[in-house]
């Protein structure tokens, strides 16, 4: 099925009470939690593994000038170091998949520069140690703030750098209400519970990698085109995911380097990245810093946006942060800019981690309203209401659906923002208290996706597909479809995923995973009952599917009579002219209230809701825990989140979970996130929508634009902490002594 009509009615509008919606428990719960869940290092398939341990770089740029192996090659258990002398021929880098141990060229600290293989971990590791590599180092070119003159126009990756429309310098400069700042987000890890691990194994001229990996037949492309093979020569299984966050979009070198050495000593290798490698070897999401100008009249009525993003990455990859590009869609204007420019610098790699794009410009963007809304002492709600385009304000289509508007008043109403007061006027002890509020919008893609499904005698529907649930509960509302579209019971259906072997599927990422695999099997499953009543010789009109059975007109037939021996359908999805003719995204509104202490600058959370619409909701349990992760991120984002980088060596100099703050219970305490009723009868057979990333995306501006209202300070580096709101504390007494 191609996505060029509007979907009509379907057997899931039939039963709004049906399976698909419940709040079902993760089908798979019970095998995580016993830890019956095998995850890529647990593995037991392959026989006798051999360990890897990888020995990153220590300077950011330079070459090697020699690697001394010989102790490492002699130390106990050593079987294998390969260094640039020895690796493997490979062939092309594709899709951030580069290959390894290329030459003696030094582009970022934790590049890959040997790997040492052994009998078990603690001698790979040992050996490790005893690599001696020299180098001749040059200076690393290492800070986005000191390299904006070297920044570039990049190639498009899924959109075109810039966009614009109208006259902006024109409009900006003849609006009555200007705002003009620049807002800084800085690098951040995924942070990813399981780390990246493969377990490579080798099956005559093809590899099988046991791995952890969010989009297994993308990653099958890019392993073909560096090993030089053809794609269907890379098996890639990925069962269960301990996380992503967009760190598994992409294969990363600890599978690479595992395949090669595989090969060489024709036995499984088994790696995985130590969590200080996490920082450096795998990719991360880069820095921005962001430039927004609005240009209003004296109501708020925007007349000109403007929104710069720069980004910076190694050099040669390319890969750039698409901040801008929700501007593009989200308020009205008729002169508006849109610009993306990147620097490449001796950092390590960086990619797509949650919500790439969306979740740091709306950082910026969402406390550019607020600025302007107390620059015109406007309600910062009421500011986006008189915004609101009547479509998408530079693609000059409608919204598929767009219910921004309805998630701000719903949220206003649960959260109380009707007690907002003025900027640094509420004080309870030693804490300025303030409310903010945030608009979201995320992208929602649809991507192409096959399934196919059967179903045996036993009465149970097998689902296979490469499809991949990285905790996000893809079995879970993959088996609520298949069980409401055949009438069976979720004990009745299994889903079979994440192996290369099975139909092409979108895998999991860009908040497009549960459309996409679910509208494939909502199709496949649609062709099974075509199937089961022409097997039944039944009339299909106003047939129902329920508890095992077909009912048509007066005949009842169990499934598995008409099954017999078991019956097969296939199904795919491919997006159309839909996307073209229609403006989709997901939208949402955040709310925070957050506490300042007056003396320390300490900021806590002391609530946050977020109001969402995502078209048909899959199932109500995964979806809220999505929502409330993703906002869990922008506290993370808001608060703590920060690699810093040291310049003189351009690496992150906290790079361990212990200096790497991410949010924890004791920093979440009333969060709460709810969906209003929608379909989308342009997005997909589900009338579903994207969700996975929507939560993060404009969350951590909430908590921002609450400390302003808390305290009157606005902080436009992030992350917000309080040696920044005790700077802001002694301008503030600074400007009152000058007053006085
Ligand atoms: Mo997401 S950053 O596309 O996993």
């Amino acid at each position: 099925m191609e996505m060029n009509q509007p979907i009509g009615r379907t057997p899931l509008d039939d039963r709004p009470d049906g399976l698909v919606g419940k709040p079902l428990n993760r089908v798979e719960g019970k095998l995580k939690v016993t830890g019956r869940a095998p995850y890529a290092y647990e593995t037991r398939a392959l026989e006798n593994p051999a360990y890897g341990f990888i020995v990153p770089a220590t300077i950011a740029s330079g070459t090697i000038r020699s690697i001394d192996a010989e102790a490492a090659r002699k130390a106990p258990g050593t079987i294998l170091v390969l260094t640039h002398e020895n690796v493997p021929e490979q062939g092309e880098k594709k899709e951030q998949v580069w290959p390894q141990l290329q030459g003696t060229e030094v582009r970022f600290y934790g590049q890959p520069v040997a790997f040492v293989v052994a009998e078990t971990f603690e001698h790979a590791r040992a050996a490790a140690m005893l690599v001696k590599v020299r180098y001749d180092a040059a200076k690393p070119k290492g800070l986005l703030k000191d390299s904006l003159a070297a920044a570039y126009e990049p190639k498009p990756v899924n959109s075109p750098p810039d966009s614009k429309l109208g006259d902006f310098d024109a409009a900006f400069a003849a609006a009555p209400v200007k705002l003009d700042v620049e807002y800084v987000t800085p690098n951040q890890i995924h942070a990813q519970m399981e780390p990246h691990a493969t377990i490579a194994a080798w099956d005559g001229d093809g590899v099988v990698l046991h791995t952890s990996n969010q989009m297994p037949n993308r990653g099958q492309k890019a392993l073909g085109s560096v090993l030089k093979l053809p794609p269907e020569k890379v098996r890639i299984v990925s069962p269960y995911i301990g996380g992503g966050f967009g760190a598994k979009l992409q294969v990363q070198p600890e599978a690479t380097l595992a395949i090669l050495a595989s090969k060489v000593i024709q036995r499984p290798v088994k790696v995985a990245l130590t969590r200080q490698q996490e920082f450096h070897v795998a990719t991360h999401r880069t820095d921005t810093i962001q430039r927004i100008r609005l240009g209003a009249d004296t109501e708020g009525r925007l007349s000109a946006i403007s929104h710069e993003s720069w980004s910076d990455t190694a050099e040669g990859d390319g890969f750039f942060e698409t901040s801008a590009n929700v501007t593009r869609s989200l308020y009205a204007a008729q002169n508006r800019v849109t610009r993306h420019r990147l620097v490449n610098l001796n950092m390590p790699i960086a990619s797509s981690m949650r919500a790439p794009g969306e979740a740091v410009g709306q950082l910026a963007f969402e406390c550019a309203m607020d600025e302007l809304a107390e620059q015109l002492k406007v309600d910062p709600i009421e500011l986006r209401v008189r915004n609101e385009p009547a479509e998408d304000p530079e693609k000059k289509v409608p919204f598929s659906t767009r219910q921004l508007v309805p998630c701000m008043r719903e949220g206003a109403r649960l959260f109380g923002w009707d007690k907002r007061q003025a900027a640094g006027s509420r004080r309870e002890g030693n804490w300025l208290v303030g409310m903010g509020m945030s608009a979201a919008a995320r992208l929602n893609p649809l991507m192409p996706s096959a399934v196919k499904v059967r179903l045996g005698p036993d009465g149970v529907l097998v689902v296979r597909m490469a499809m991949t649930d990285p905790g996000t509960g893809t079995y879970t509302i993959l088996t609520q479809i298949a069980g409401e579209m055949l009438g069976l019971p979720p004990e009745r259906v299994r889903v079979e995923m994440g192996d290369t072997d099975f139909p092409f599927a979108s895998g999991s990422g860009g908040s497009f995973g549960a459309a996409s695999a679910g509208s494939a099997l909502y199709v496949a499953c649609d062709n099974l009952r075509q199937a089961l009543l022409k097997a039944g010789d039944l009339n299909p009109d106003g047939a129902t599917f329920r508890d095992g059975a077909v009912t048509s007109g007066n005949r009842t037939e169990a499934l598995t009579d008409l099954a017999g021996s078991g019956l097969e359908a296939a199904g795919e999805i491919k997006p159309g002219e839909m996307k073209q003719k229609f403006s989709q995204y997901s939208y949402g509104a955040h709310f925070a209230e957050v506490g300042v202490d007056v003396d320390t600058g300490e900021i806590r959370l002391r609530r946050m809701l977020g109001v969402f619409t995502g078209g048909r909701i899959l199932n109500a349990k995964t979806a809220r825990s999505q929502a409330i992760g993703g906002m869990t991120f922008g506290v993370g984002a808001a608060l703590m989140e920060d690699a810093v980088v040291d310049p003189r060596y351009s690496y992150f100099v906290n790079h361990d979970m212990a200096e790497y703050h991410v949010p924890v219970h004791a920093d979440l305490p009333e969060i709460d996130a709810v969906f209003l009723p929608e379909l989308d009868d342009k997005a997909n057979p589900l009338k579903s929508k994207g969700l996975g990333e929507l939560g993060i995306c404009g969350a951590g501006a909430s908590l921002a634009n609450a400390i302003y209202n808390a305290t009157g300070i606005r902080v436009r580096e992030y992350p917000l902490t309080l040696d920044k709101m005790l700077k802001g504390f002694e301008e503030q007494e600074g400007q009152a002594q000058r007053r006085t």
